[in-house]
């Protein structure tokens, strides 16, 4: 089959890494996605332990197509009987970018009624009571060239199963782990989140550190479809939990001055089984301080979207950069859509990468520690 796996702009690469390391395939990125050849194994695997991947889908055709006709005959021609059983639950959706076919809800229904007709053919039937399984298909033209992919997650694979839609500005869990993914932490190192608001950054790193699977504690549509063999992942998710390393000694913290946000983030940390591992403490990030060298922050400052809030940004981000200074030896990882975030802070960054928390552009400025002063 051929497998396609997306992922949030800039997190691409950290995405195809995670690939290259579960299944050693090299995965090419075409027009934002992933895709490689792979079998049902390696959907489980995708879906089981791929931390900052969006979805895992299959594509089941390709075609060119200017006009209406052309898009439901193509559509008519895909082999959707080997995947959607007979009371399958058809939900299609539509993405129409830079074609000919631009309206989204015409492509949407004539392709729903073209999957109908080929099911009403295969299992000569005259109706489809959708009382099963999902089977979610993405319909997408892009320069009037149509890809039709089966998605097998379902939900997104941000959604771990242990964070509610709660919280002030929570960071997407996938983009959580991208980041720590791209910072120079590892487990050996301790790690501070001084802004952790619910505990999406901590929670991450110590399911890194742990290797708990990021699906462990959910499921997948694929897994409900009868073309699909459900033993597979029960052996992918037995040797999931096989390779967990809970006595991992880590040394993970989360501050916040807002006990309310403190609250979420050990209720997720609970939900995610990890509440042990992590400290959590009511601090202002001005205050603190650590005994260890070699330490990592990584965090996820408020923004101050509104203008009032400026100037109380800009003292924070200011009082941040000295705070850091006065650490032994730490980095900082801080992602933020304020851009002039390093003046603020008192350095020029040693990197600088463009990511989007949501819709919004945000950098991930990286501050490696600071090589120590020359002695005279
Ligand atoms: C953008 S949110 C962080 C969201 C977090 N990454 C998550 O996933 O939920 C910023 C957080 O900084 C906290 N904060 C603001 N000023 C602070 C300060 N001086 N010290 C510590 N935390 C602060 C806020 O309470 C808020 O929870």
């Amino acid at each position: 089959m051929k497998i396609c796996v997306t992922s949030a702009s800039g997190v691409e690469a950290v995405t195809k890494r995670e690939i290259y390391k579960l299944l050693q395939v090299d995965a090419p990125a075409i027009s934002g996605r992933l895709s490689f050849e792979g079998d049902w194994e390696d959907i489980a695997k995708c879906n089981m332990y791929l931390r900052t991947a969006n979805r895992v889908g299959i594509i089941l055709g390709e075609f060119n197509a200017e006009t209406f006709d052309e898009l439901f005959d193509g559509i008519k021609n895909i082999a959707f009987e080997e995947f959607v059983s007979k009371d399958g639950k058809i939900v299609v959706t539509a993405k129409n970018v830079m074609s000919k076919i631009f309206a989204t809800s015409a492509t949407q229904s004539i392709s729903k009624k073209a999957i109908c007709q080929r099911l009403f053919e295969k299992y000569k039937i005259t109706t489809l009571p959708e009382t099963g399984e999902r089977y979610k298909i993405e319909v997408a033209i892009l320069k009037d060239h149509v890809t039709v992919t089966l998605d097998t997650s379902g939900e997104g694979l941000h959604r771990r199963g242990y964070r509610g839609l709660v919280g002030e500005a929570p960071l997407k869990e996938t983009l959580a782990s991208a980041i720590i993914q791209l910072s120079v932490w590892n487990p050996s190192r301790p790690l501070a989140d001084v802004f952790c608001g619910s505990g999406t950054i901590p929670i991450e790193a110590t399911l890194i550190a742990l290797n708990i699977a990021s699906g462990k504690n959910r499921t997948f549509d694929f897994v409900n479809w009868k073309c699909f063999d459900g033993s597979i992942f029960e052996r992918v998710k037995s040797q999931a939990i096989a390779n967990e390393r809970l006595d991992q000694e880590v040394r993970i913290s989360g501050f916040d001055i807002d006990e309310g946000q403190l609250k979420l983030a050990r209720k997720h940390a609970k939900e995610a089984g990890v509440e042990k591992y992590i400290h959590f403490q009511r601090a202002d990030m001005r205050d603190f301080s650590s005994r260890f060298s070699h330490g990592v922050i990584i965090s996820n400052p408020p923004y101050g979207e509104r203008l009032l809030e400026r100037r109380e940004i800009e003292t924070l981000y200011k009082d941040y950069g000295k705070m850091i200074k006065s650490l032994d030896n730490w980095c900082a990882y801080t992602l933020t859509s304020v851009t002039d975030f390093e003046r603020l802070f008192g350095r020029k960054a040693d990197k600088k990468r463009k990511l989007y928390n949501g819709k919004l552009e945000c950098n991930l400025f990286s501050h490696l520690a600071e090589p120590p002063k020359r002695q005279r």
